[in-house]
């Protein structure tokens, strides 16, 4: 409920700063910076708006709770450490860019973890008008509609990545090393195999992991990969997609809402750095209680060995 009202809260600023009306109307006032002279990754004044805000709130409500944010992270230079405690982990302004290029795939993101275990999770994508709610064992919701919205036998079970469309983003180092795999790896992911053997059926680039996660969680895009986002770019998505009945996996393991102990990410924020993969809600073939799980997997490990694992910074 704190996340939620706070997402509210901060929504009126973030649509002034996306259109230039009200407090943001002025563009100096909105002027974009670069992030330590990387063009591609911008902040602006609204970003930095947001963040404040929603953190003075929660030093009153939570004065114990730790706070890990985009921008102060940024700003401290001194990288995120998330430890035990409970974390609140706020992306103020995710897919910033497009914000900036008024490209309405862009909100605010909130989560909670404790343990470093990412339990709640709330993502508003004001311009789009959706706000999605998860927490852990009590299921995922958009505007109040529980998730996946499409459903069987609408929702089908892709058994091969050949049925599946995948969100993925470039994220924001561009150096030439990491573009180069990046780009070999799409170009394994979207041709045409000799042996018939499928390639993707279809790539979307939104410009932000969140609202690619809320794709996922929806029932729009069967897979989201990307190579080292930050953990405010999917801590709370992780909750929305795991509690829509979605898996999250990375090298090590996977995440997801009834995923035994001995198969889980053992801490899953310390995915972060490193490739991350997220699958929707497949359900189960016609008398094959599980084979959904186990396509999940199947799917994952597919898109997983068809990519270059690589680290951002490069
Ligand atoms: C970025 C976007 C981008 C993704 C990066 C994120 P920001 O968030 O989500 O699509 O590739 O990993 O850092 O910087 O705009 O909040």
């Amino acid at each position: 409920a704190t996340a939620v009202a706070l997402a509210k809260e901060v929504g009126p600023a973030f649509k002034d700063g996306f259109w230039r009306t009200g407090q943001f109307s002025k563009v100096s006032d909105f002027a974009a910076e670069d992030k330590l002279g990387n063009k591609a990754d911008c902040v602006t004044a609204v970003d930095r708006y947001i963040e404040k805000t929603i953190f003075d709130r929660l030093r009153q409500i939570y004065p114990t709770h730790k706070l890990v944010g985009e921008e102060s992270t940024a700003e401290s230079g001194n990288g995120c450490q998330v430890t035990d405690d409970p974390t609140w982990i706020v992306d103020p302004v995710d897919g910033t860019n497009n914000f900036v290029h008024h490209f309405p795939y862009t909100g605010i993101s909130i989560g909670l973890a404790i343990n470093k275990e990412p339990v709640v999770g709330v993502i508003y994508l004001p311009i789009l008008d959706e706000l999605y709610t998860a927490s852990r064992g009590a299921g995922a919701f958009l505007n109040g509609e529980p998730l996946p919205l499409i459903r069987p036998p609408a929702l089908t079970s892709p058994t091969a990545l050949s049925q599946c469309a995948l969100v993925s983003e470039h994220g924001s180092y561009r150096s030439q090393k990491t573009m180069s795999l990046r780009l070999r790896s799409l170009a394994r992911l979207l041709t045409d195999k000799q042996d018939g053997g499928g390639c993707l059926q279809n790539l979307r680039i939104t410009g932000g992991a969140c609202p690619d996660l809320t794709l996922v969680a929806k029932g729009s895009a069967e897979l989201y990969w990307e190579c080292g986002p930050h953990v405010w770019d999917f801590a709370a998505g992780v909750v929305i997609v795991t509690e829509s009945g979605g898996a999250v996996f990375d090298g090590a393991g996977w995440w997801g809402s009834d995923i035994p102990e001995s198969e889980r990410i053992p801490k899953p924020l310390n995915m972060w750095n490193r490739k991350i993969v997220a699958v929707r809600y497949i359900p189960d073939l016609p008398d094959k209680p599980g084979s959904g799980r186990e396509l999940q997997k199947k799917l994952a490990k597919e898109l997983l060995d068809l990519v270059d694992d690589f680290e951002y910074p490069p």
